[in-house]
């Protein structure tokens, strides 16, 4: 099997899982995108930090080259594909970023299998279920992309999740979300939107939470407001929160370079501690 590079097929959990695994490093950095994107979004991440550490970002499963079988989707199957994702990699620990949707898969899975996170990151994100409105919005949007595909959903939620900077400035960006949308299967994403709306809360657990957590947020998120990651960090005893200017839901593509900054800032404060995790 390969065991580095860019688009690397393993089998996990009865699927096959598509990764980038780059760089060395004794603690890897694992990024889990949003919904209804793909790996490609940890590109500028995946660019900086391979020089200094193990940077993975793969696809969730159906979503990118990763494939699914005919299980419901769940938040609670996708954290299970990525602690064996962990196991089949032979990796006891990671840093783990989650960007929304990825943020619940990371929620979930440090809730279940606290020891395999050595830090935490979570980005534009949030630990609240959704409302009964929220819920009656998702299954609408599946009717609808049922009947009639994923033409407009993809044109308007590329929009919606950029700032109006990225919207003037970066028109490539929204083109680029658009296209990852469309080559995602109609099946995958309504079934996504079931598993959204089944999803637990998980704000009355976060007090529990150990390790460091790094929580950032685009200014402009619409989606997961910035007022959802105050929540959090007032709950995480052991975090530290950032809004990110110019950013909307997706701030680590939108901003790529203070986002990295922080990623850095995090890594580099609390490297000793990962350290003494790693020698014993
Ligand atoms: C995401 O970006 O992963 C989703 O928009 C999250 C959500 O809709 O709750």
């Amino acid at each position: 099997m390969e065991t580095k590079g860019k688009d690397i097929i393993i089998k996990v959990n009865g699927i096959n899982i598509c990764y980038d695994d780059l760089g060395e490093g004794l603690v890897p950095i694992i990024f889990i995108h949003g919904f209804p994107f793909d790996k490609s979004t940890w590109q500028p991440q995946l660019e900086l930090l391979q020089s200094t550490n193990r940077v993975i970002a793969y696809d969730i499963r159906g979503f990118g080259k990763s494939t699914s079988d005919h299980e419901a989707l769940s938040i609670g199957l996708f954290a299970d594909d990525l602690v064996q994702l962990m196991d089949a990699l032979q990796i006891k620990q990671a840093i783990v970023c989650g960007l929304s949707m990825g943020g619940y898969i990371l929620l979930n899975a440090l809730n279940r299998y606290a020891d395999r996170f050595a830090a935490v990151i979570l980005s534009d994100t949030q630990c609240i279920a959704d409302s009964s409105e929220s819920k009656a919005k998702r299954y609408k949007l599946a009717e609808q992309i049922e009947k009639e595909g994923l033409d407009d959903f993809a044109t308007s939620f590329s929009k919606t999740v950029l700032s109006a900077e990225s919207l003037n400035n970066n028109s490539g960006l929204a083109e680029h979300l658009k296209k990852i949308i469309l080559s995602t299967s109609k099946k995958t994403v309504t079934g996504t939107l079931t598993a959204l709306t089944q999803r637990h809360e998980m704000c009355s657990w976060l007090r529990k939470i150990q390790v460091p957590v790094l929580i950032v947020c685009g200014k402009e998120d619409t989606i997961t407001p910035f007022v959802q990651s105050e929540f959090m960090h007032n709950k995480i005893l052991n975090s530290s929160l950032y809004k990110i200017d110019k950013a909307g839901h997706l701030s680590n593509l939108e901003q790529p370079e203070a986002f990295n900054d922080h990623i850095c800032n995090f890594i580099l404060n609390k490297a000793n501690l990962f350290e003494e995790q790693f020698i014993l």
